[in-house]
């Protein structure tokens, strides 16, 4: 994160002191920096120049509105995964014919919103699921666009429970069995083939499966010469959680997929989420208790894993700083906790950290993406607030769930 660095001793996003902000402002809360949004979209659209690809935010990473009018007003469009995702982009101001929809089990009541709305791709992941798009179509007298979605059978390696191409995973259809189906598309007269879809799983730091992942589209296509306007490449770049790991290069990839989209003559969709809007947002809470263990102290923050669960989902490491710097050190090791009644409410341990006292404020940091928009309000929590900084100027993003409506409704 750039934009996130020490001045002496305090932190600061952008221009604003975290410890001033802190005064009037009540933790815990997401903080995102503007700046960094549009450097992350502006780098990615220069990495990907001469391909001139649609760039299909994932709203699942993070789908706070205001955050996809940023992005949107960019040039954004957007690639969503459920009713409510679509009709936040739209309400963003991205235009339908920029929205791509993905999921193995759309509802009748999604797929009408996405037919109506007209937008760009309905990405079908199952026969069966076209099979019901085209019945809508027909019943609202439309004919559909839709891109399928394959499963190209390709290892990310990455985290198991974030892969998401290989044989073994309910996404996207196998090349086999849309072999099979495409021969009998034709019946379906009110969906038409625009596009192929993959998506092969995130957190990626590799370039390999993703070029593996080219290889069998491009075998593909020109095996069964199929006429396609796009090809919707997915997202999954991943980025540097740990100071010693280096975010993907994307440099020789992008070369590979100018020369396929030339070949194939297609225009290029992208959905990346995580590398657009991961390192641009921090968690702050407060120390609300220590409390000594037998091996190590308790750091019990007043964030919770419903606040953000990638650690207590994936294991995920996520470095935790301090808002004001010192320099003593606590006796101990220290592992950070939230409040939450379950043993992975827990957000990472150090054996070395400086001295922390209760009502020290600490930031969880590159939460921006997956983290609010995981959020839940398990333990009947309300969900945390969301604020947006730009220079030395913020605004609430979201404000925090109000207590009484959470418990009434
Ligand atoms: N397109 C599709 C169809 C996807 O399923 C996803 C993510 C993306 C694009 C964006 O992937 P990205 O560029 O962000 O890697 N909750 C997990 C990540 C789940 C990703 C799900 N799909 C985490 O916190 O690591």
């Amino acid at each position: 994160m750039q934009n996130l660095r020490y001045v002496g001793k305090n932190l600061f996003l952008e221009k604003i002191s975290i410890r001033n902000f802190l005064k009037k402002n009540k933790t815990p809360f997401y903080i995102y920096s503007e700046n960094q949004i549009v450097f992350n979209y502006l780098n990615f659209v220069k990495t990907f120049k001469k391909t001139n690809p649609l760039i299909c935010f994932a709203a699942k990473s993070n789908s706070n509105t205001n955050i996809l009018r940023v992005l949107g007003k960019l040039g954004a469009g957007a690639d969503v995964v459920s009713g409510g995702e679509l009709l936040k982009a739209l309400k963003a101001g991205i235009k339908a014919k920029k929205i791509v929809f993905s999921g193995v089990g759309k509802t009748e009541e999604e797929l009408k919103i996405a037919i109506s709305k007209k937008i760009l791709l309905i990405n079908c992941e199952s026969e069966s699921e076209a099979k019901l798009v085209n019945a809508l179509a027909k019943k609202m007298k439309k004919k559909v666009s839709i891109g399928f979605r394959l499963n190209p059978n390709v290892d990310a390696k990455t985290h198991k429970n974030i892969s998401t191409g290989k044989a073994d995973n309910k996404f996207g259809l196998s090349i086999k069995n849309f072999k099979f189906f495409i021969k009998k598309i034709d019946k379906l007269k009110n969906i038409k083939l625009e596009a192929l879809s993959v998506h092969i799983g995130s957190q990626i730091l590799n370039d390999g499966p993703f070029k593996k992942t080219l290889k069998v589209m491009n075998k593909l296509i020109k095996e069964l010469r199929l006429n396609l306007k796009y090809v919707d490449l997915g997202g999954g770049f991943g980025i540097n959680y740990k100071d010693k790991e280096k975010p993907i290069n994307l440099n020789i990839y992008a070369k590979l997929v100018n020369n396929f989209a030339r070949k194939i003559k297609c225009k290029i969709i992208f959905e990346p989420g995580r590398s657009i809007i991961g390192n641009t947002g921090i968690l702050v809470s407060k120390v609300q208790f220590i409390k000594k263990g037998q091996n190590k102290t308790f750091i019990i923050l007043d964030a919770g894993m419903n606040d953000f669960m990638r650690p207590a989902l994936y294991n995920a490491f996520h470095k935790i700083i301090p808002i004001t710097k010192n320099s003593s050190k606590m006796k101990n090791a220290v592992e950070f906790v939230g409040p939450i009644c379950e043993s992975t409410c827990k957000f990472g341990v150090y054996r070395k950290y400086q001295k922390l006292s209760e009502n020290d404020f600490i930031a969880i940091t590159n939460v921006g993406a997956y983290g609010s928009s995981l959020s839940s309000n398990y333990n009947t929590r309300p969900l945390i607030a969301e604020i947006l900084i730009k220079r030395n100027k913020f605004r609430y993003i979201r404000k925090k769930q109000n207590l009484l409506k959470l418990i009434n409704s």
